[in-house]
């Protein structure tokens, strides 16, 4: 069988004043997953978006709302999201003070939890929460914005990250996905599935692709992202 591979648009790079619009376009054109990125000018150097336009999107897709928190704290606005609709939530450790506690509390509203790690951070993290975690997700940039450049060393990060899952999956039968986020495009997702992602965040490559009113503006770059990963 196929793998089951995921295009997770970043909204992140979308037209803001279009949103509700900008996400039922991408959905209707293929993708699976709306990356919901929050940051907090604290955690990383950049403001966007909270639970309130969470709330907002929420009525406009089925689409799995997948909030990637870059804010620190993170157990107080936890329970915002899991209110707002979204369905993965995923934190960075070093901005967790309790870290397992704070996965626990994703898991006990209701929503996926998982990890992410920045460039330089170790996968050592996972080491004892491994049964708390439904996703996790390497980060190719290093966290605050759209439109840079992948770091290549994610790839071999990948490949432990993958091993680390498919040791876990074959002894507990539990799936984890592992998502990539940053940099990803059509010219090296196949690369990034072969290192062993099975979800593939994509901003400014996506939305990008598309700036005039043309509902079927994203077809072309979802159908490219597709065939690169046909090939893997
Ligand atoms: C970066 C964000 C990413 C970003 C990806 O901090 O977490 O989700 O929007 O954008 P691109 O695909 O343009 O690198
Ligand atoms: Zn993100």
């Amino acid at each position: 069988m196929a793998k089951q591979f995921r295009i997770a648009p970043s909204i992140l790079s979308a037209n803001f004043a279009k949103l509700g619009q900008e996400i039922t376009d991408v959905i209707t054109s293929g993708a699976d997953i709306v990356h919901f990125d929050v940051m907090d000018n604290h955690y990383v150097p950049n403001l966007t978006i909270g639970p309130l336009v969470c709330e907002a999107i929420r009525p406009v897709t089925d689409a799995i709302i997948d909030v990637h928190l870059m804010v620190q704290p993170v157990d107080r606005i936890i329970p915002d999201f899991a209110k707002a609709g979204a369905n993965i939530i995923t934190f960075h450790p070093e901005a967790s003070n309790h870290i397992d506690r704070s996965l626990s509390l994703v898991r006990d509203l209701g929503c996926k939890s998982g990890l992410v790690f920045n460039p330089a951070t170790p996968l050592s993290y996972l080491d004892y929460v491994m049964d708390k975690v439904d996703m996790i997700l390497l980060m190719s940039v290093n966290p605050g914005f759209g439109g840079q450049k992948f770091i290549p060393s994610t790839l071999d990060k990948l490949r432990q990250a993958r091993a680390r899952i498919d040791a876990y999956t074959e002894k507990t039968g539990r799936e984890i996905w592992l998502e990539v986020d940053g940099g990803v495009n059509a010219a090296n997702i196949a690369e990034v599935a072969r290192a062993g992602a099975d979800t593939f965040v994509a901003g400014s490559a996506v939305f990008g692709a598309g700036k005039d009113t043309d509902p079927n503006r994203y077809d072309s770059i979802l159908s490219s992202l597709r065939a690169e990963l046909a090939k893997v």
